[in-house]
Parts: structure tokens; C-alpha cells; sequence
């Protein structure tokens, strides 16, 4: 089949790009490996800024961002039994909003199944051969074990960490800048109230914990642990034990533990973002550690780029914005890399840690939170900074 534009993965990045291709006529087909039931119920991130918010405006009523999330105007920093309100309003004017990611799937599946776009669940790219010529080729296996040849104009790879278009952008399928972290995060999912009107990003003696929410009855929250750990082998009540000792000075509120997982702790950026007619967006592109909730809101900075990349290119056969699609993301993501380093190693205890980084560590805290400097850069980063690029 041939389209203009293949997207592999029905994710945030690819979704919306196929939403912002076929406002200006450019027609696409989306696949992935996923059925649409599995991509709306799996729990990812949960924190949009409030750029991504006003860009996903676009997709209509479809968006309920507004009206289904909670607007969050601030964080606290908790560390030495105390919490540090971050005022983001008060800092930069702007907010965030609670609104869960697989949320924002169904309300993009919704608006592009509305507008008739071509969306293939169940499809398993291969390869992708051609990046060179003009006519790249992405193949594929479809629901049904029968090959899938879907040649276009170009090749998008919103696929994931997992990317299978990046090995035709970078000559390898890991090629990139990495780096691991010694933790990763057990995650669960409570039914129970909030325990705090906002979220709570806590440092302690025993390691990091991050009192998220979902709605005014289920919560998410998450503590630092091996990333060996086995999420089955902690009962509710140590879960609870575990959670409770690492927000001291906060009483959780607890209820039953329905789901739990564990969050891998990576950063990567690919070595490159575009070749020839082919590019990567989203964690296909880059992975930051969760840390401050960077991963889908750059995802959806990329896909703002390379929308007008794309656009210049097949409207008007220009190349230009293309040529300059990874230098302009790469800022943003550099930026986001660094940040979310940041505050993951701000906030995390490193099983290697010795006396002195930790009372360093109190120390960088303190330098933020007593700092209108310090508390206006947080702000600033967590809401988001300028996309480079509009709609
Ligand atoms: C959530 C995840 C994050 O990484 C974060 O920084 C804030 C919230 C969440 O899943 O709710």
C-alpha cells in the first residue's frame, strides 16, 4: 500500500503527528503492534505541561486535558521531615495538569478515529528499507501473519524504546548517547483519597518516594528500589511500610494496592534523529528517566518540529526544516535530559552513596527551595519551557 507519511506506533507522538499532518492535507497511515484496548489501559505518565496541554486543545472536544484533569499550580519538595511548597504559578505563571496518559490515547484514538484516519492495530514492523531514496518502504506483518508492504513519502518512528525504524536512521537499532541508573521505581496503583492536594516528591534516608494521584479515589505513588526487585514479593502492608518510611513527617492515606510494576531507570538519546527520509520522535528518539515527567511532553515538542519539517517538505519540496529537525528537538532534549538527571539525582539515594553525598545532597536541596533562583529554574523546567515550534 503507499501512503504520504508512515507512522509506526500509535502512541502520544505518533497520533498527534498524523492529527497535525492531516490538518494540512497530508495524509498518513498509522500502524502498531498493540491493540487499541492495550494501548488505552496501559498506565504510563501522568503529568502534562501546560504547552502540551494548549497544543492537544487542537484536537477539539476530543481533548478532556481540561475538563477531566486537575490543574496543579505547584509541588512539594519534601527532605529532612520537612515539605517545600514550589509555587509554579507564583514563579512562572504556568501550571501542569494530572491527566493520565492512556487518558490522552483515548481521546486522540477517539478524534482520529472521528476523522477517518487510516490507524492499523496488531501490525509488527519489521525493517524499513529505502531511508536513502524517495520512496521508503516500512515492512511490516499485519494482525493476521500476512506481510504488509506500506511504502511513502516518509518514515516516521514513533515505536518506542523499542524502536524498529531507528535502526534506519542510526545503522543500528541502540546506537545512542546512554546512560543507567543503580534503582528504578516500584510502582503502584491504591484505592484510596489523595494524601495531599499536590504532588509530593520526597527525599529520605531510606530513598526516594514520588505520592502521585490519578482521581479522587485511586492514587499512584512510587518508591525507589532495586531494579532487580521482584513486584510480587512485598505484601500491601510492607508495601505501605516501605512508602510510609520514605515520606517522614506525611501520613499516607492507604487503601487496597490493585496494581504494581517496576519503572526502569534510563537515559538515551540516539545518536541520530533523521536520515534521509526517515526520523525518530518520542522515546524512539530518547528515554529520560521518570523523574519529573518529561517523557510524553517531549515527545510531543518533537512531533511540533518535525509536523512543520514534514509539512515544508511535501507541500512545498523544500528540505530545509528538515535538514534542521534534530539540531532544533536536540535542544529541548538535552535540556529535558538534563533535568530529569537532575532530579533524579537530587532526589534518589545512590546504593553507593557516602556520608558526604548525602549531606551534599541535603545541601542541593536546601540551595533550591531557599532560593528564588533556584525554585523559578524548577518551576520553569517542570511546566515546561517555550516549544521552539507551534502547531
Ligand atoms: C507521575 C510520574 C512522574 O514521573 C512524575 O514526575 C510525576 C507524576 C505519575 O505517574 O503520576
Amino acid at each position: 500500500i503507499r501512503t504520504r507519511v508512515a507512522i509506526v506506533g500509535a502512541g502520544p507522538a505518533g497520533l498527534f503527528l498524523s492529527h497535525l499532518l492531516a490538518g494540512a492535507g497530508i495524509e498518513s497511515i498509522v500502524i502498531d503492534n498493540r491493540t487499541r484496548e492495550q494501548i488505552e489501559t496501559t498506565i504510563r505518565a501522568g503529568i502534562l505541561e501546560q504547552g502540551t496541554v494548549e497544543v492537544l486543545d487542537s484536537i477539539g472536544e476530543h481533548s478532556r486535558a481540561r475538563t477531566v484533569g486537575h490543574r496543579h499550580d505547584g509541588i512539594e519538595l519534601r527532605f529532612a521531615g520537612a515539605g517545600h511548597r514550589i509555587d509554579f504559578q507564583k514563579h512562572v505563571g504556568r501550571s501542569v495538569w494530572l491527566y493520565p496518559q492512556h487518558e490522552v490515547l483515548k481521546d486522540l484514538l477517539a478524534a482520529r478515529t472521528a476523522a477517518g484516519q487510516d490507524i492499523r492495530f496488531g501490525v509488527t514492523a519489521d525493517h524499513v528499507e529505502g531511508a536513502d531514496t524517495a520512496t521508503p518502504v516500512v515492512f511490516a506483518t499485519d494482525a493476521e501473519g500476512q506481510p504488509l508492504e506500506i511504502e511513502a513519502d516518509f518514515v516516521v518512528g514513533a515505536d518506542g524504546s523499542r524502536s524498529v525504524v531507528r535502526a534506519a536512521v542510526t545503522g543500528s537499532s541502540t546506537g545512542g548517547y546512554f546512560r543507567e541508573y543503580p534503582f528504578a521505581w516500584f510502582g503502584i496503583l491504591c484505592e484510596a483519597p489523595p494524601s495531599a492536594d499536590e504532588l509530593i516528591y520526597s527525599n529520605s534516608p531510606d530513598g526516594f518516594a514520588l505520592i502521585s494521584q490519578r482521581s479522587d479515589t485511586v492514587q499512584r505513588m512510587y518508591f525507589q528500589c532495586d531494579p532487580e526487585a521482584d513486584p510480587a514479593a512485598l505484601s500491601e502492608e510492607q508495601l505501605w511500610e516501605e512508602l510510609q518510611k520514605r515520606v517522614p513527617g506525611t501520613t499516607l492515606k492507604e487503601g487496597h494496592i490493585f496494581q504494581r510494576d517496576i519503572l526502569r531507570f534510563r537515559s538515551f538519546v540516539a545518536h541520530e534523529l533523521r536520515h534521509g527520509r526517515a526520523a525518530l520522535v518520542g522515546d524512539a528518539a530518547h528515554t529520560v528517566p521518570p523523574t519529573g515527567a518529561k517523557g510524553m511532553n517531549l515527545a510531543i515538542a518533537d512531533v511540533l518540529v518535525l509536523n512543520k519539517a514534514l509539512q515544508a517538505l511535501l507541500l512545498e519540496g523544500d528540505e530545509r526544516l528538515l535538514d534542521e529537525y534534530a539540531e532544533v528537538a536536540s535542544q529541548r532534549i538535552w535540556k529535558a535530559q538534563h533535568f530529569s538527571w537532575w532530579m533524579t539525582s537530587m532526589l534518589h539515594v545512590a546504593p553507593d552513596a557516602s556520608d558526604f553525598d548525602r549531606r551534599r545532597q541535603l545541601g542541593e536541596l536546601r540551595t533550591v527551595v531557599e532560593s528564588e533562583a533556584g525554585q523559578t529554574y524548577l518551576a520553569e523546567a517542570y511546566t515546561g519551557w517555550p516549544l521552539a515550534v507551534g502547531l
